[in-house]
């Protein structure tokens, strides 16, 4: 068996992934590749499969239907892109790709929508089209149900050989009965593949060009056309209807579930968390039910995630408590922090060591040093605040003008009494002191008391009179 193509040799192997079709069975006006599955793109999912076998240099994505959102969200890959202007079908696409597979001698095709192949499969099924010297390999299943799918004709039963692929449509009554599908993806040799595309037609239901015609043209010329079935039909199913993305999204979040289980992390009621594809957590971590960890979030290790949290793109340390109904994103929580209940952490928020958010606090740019807290009812936007520092009940953060935003600064060890507005830009220094009900408008100074509020007055027996004089008032009338 020949090796896998690697970097050594880096004109071998190209893949072309299918991706210009405008998915007219979602009904959506999205491209049907930028629909996510598992917090991604479809597309987003192939390319990453692919980029693990290859370099990104070496695949070429075609793009049509709104080509230019496709290649605006994929840019970050690295990978190329192919135009096809008119959708004329799968292989009208591959025709499109000519000159980019032409430098290549094998081709691996795979279909944008066909999200949850994995690495590993692809590189099986290089391997076993280069074993058995085919001019074309196609990854087939059984799934439970065909329906929808183009079949695989076997050139004789239990032969490796293909006769053709016949598409849902085309099925003759006596081919009905065919469970093996075909996945949409496909190894070629580039050769005969490109001598043999030109002669694909049109004539079908749909009129459009198949990629799937290869198959009996290869074996009218005497090529070599084989199949290579998977046990886990899971993994080559497709997208094309919202209930079937729905189904894929289940299946991967379940995967995605399921793996963080098996390296020590316990997830109460799985099925009704949504954990995002790239989502890290370290062992002896515990999620409640109806939790959501999405993006490129990273969780330490004995942390306690409550019900009805939401947490994006955030990095979270190790022993954190996060209590129920909390939402956090693109933000830092350190060592042993404890959030919530239902505490919101808006981008750019830095918790420390130990610190407390609580009860209906919110941040947004704020970093809290080792041991602050915030427990209740607080806003802190553009905000420093120094380690050991207590923010108390109802603490707001003036820091908009209504032009521009502006900085808080409090240092360490400042005690802020409740109900204080602080207004921006303003410096609390380390050890200050702010009275209750304070409007501070004033940098205080390290050590000092700062009081800002209106002095009390009371009167004795002011309210005792007046219930009198009311109450006599009723008598007379
Ligand atoms: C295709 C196969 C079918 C297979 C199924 C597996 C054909 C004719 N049929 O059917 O045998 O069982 O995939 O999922 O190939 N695309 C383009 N340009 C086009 C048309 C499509 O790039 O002109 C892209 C689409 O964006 C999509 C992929 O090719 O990512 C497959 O196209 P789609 O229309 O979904 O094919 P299926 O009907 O699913
Ligand atoms: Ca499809």
């Amino acid at each position: 068996m020949s090796e896998i193509p690697n970097s050594t040799q880096p004109d071998s192997l190209a893949i072309v992934i299918m991706a210009a079709g405008k998915g007219t069975r979602l009904k959506s006006r999205r491209p049907k590749v930028l629909h996510e599955v598992g917090g991604r793109p479809l597309l987003a999912h192939v390319v990453a499969a692919a980029s693990r076998l290859v370099d990104p240099a070496h695949i070429y994505a075609v793009v049509g239907h709104q080509a230019e959102r496709v290649r605006e969200a994929m840019a970050s890959t690295g990978i190329k892109f192919v135009d096809q202007p008119e959708q004329r079908g799968t292989g009208h696409a591959i025709q499109c790709a000519r000159a980019a597979i032409a430098g290549y001698q094998n081709v691996l095709v795979l279909s944008g929508d066909v999200p949850l192949i994995r690495t590993e499969t692809l590189r099986h099924l290089i391997q076993f089209h280069q074993a058995q010297q085919a001019a074309m390999t196609i990854l087939s299943a059984v799934p439970d149900d065909p329906t929808g799918y183009g079949r695989v004709v076997r050139a004789a039963p239990s032969s490796p050989e293909v006769a053709a692929i016949v598409e849902q449509k085309a099925l003759a009554p006596d081919q009905l009965s065919i469970g093996e599908i075909n996945s949409g993806i496909y190894a070629f040799k580039s050769a005969p593949l490109l001598a043999h595309i030109a002669q694909l037609t049109a004539n079908n239901v749909q009129g459009e060009l198949y990629l799937t015609d290869m198959a009996g043209l290869l074996r009218a010329a005497r090529e070599r056309v084989v199949a290579l079935k998977i046990d886990q039909a899971a993994e080559v199913l497709g997208a094309n209807t919202i209930a079937e993305l729905v189904a894929l999204d289940t299946s991967l979040r379940a995967a995605t579930a399921t793996r963080l289980m098996a390296t020590g992390v316990t997830i109460f009621r799985p099925d009704t968390c949504v954990i995002d594809a790239e989502v890290e957590v370290a062992p002896d971590t515990v999620i409640e039910p109806f939790v959501q960890l999405l993006g490129r979030t990273r969780i330490g290790t004995e942390c306690h995630i409550r019900s009805y949290s939401v947490v994006e793109n955030c990095t979270l340390g190790n022993r954190v408590l996060l209590r129920q109904s909390c939402i956090l994103a693109d933000s830092r929580v350190a060592d042993g922090a404890k959030i919530g209940p239902f505490a919101h952490l808006r981008p750019g928020s830095e918790i420390g060591e130990d610190a407390h958010i609580g009860n209906f606090v919110e941040t947004k740019k704020t970093r809290l040093g080792k041991g602050a807290k915030a427990n209740h009812l607080t806003y802190l936007g553009d905000a420093e605040v120094g380690a050991g520092t207590n923010i108390g009940a109802g603490v707001i953060t003036c820091n908009y003008d209504g032009v521009n935003k502006h900085v808080t600064r409090i240092g360490q060890g400042v005690f802020v009494g409740s109900d204080s507005t602080l207004v921006a830009p303003i410096s609390i220094e380390d050890g200050a002191y702010i009275g209750a009900g304070s409007c501070i408008t004033h940098n205080v100074p390290a050590g000092a008391l700062a009081v800002g509020r209106a002095h009390q007055i009371t009167k004795e027996g002011w309210a005792s009179a007046r219930r009198a004089r009311k109450a006599a008032e009723t008598k007379s009338q």
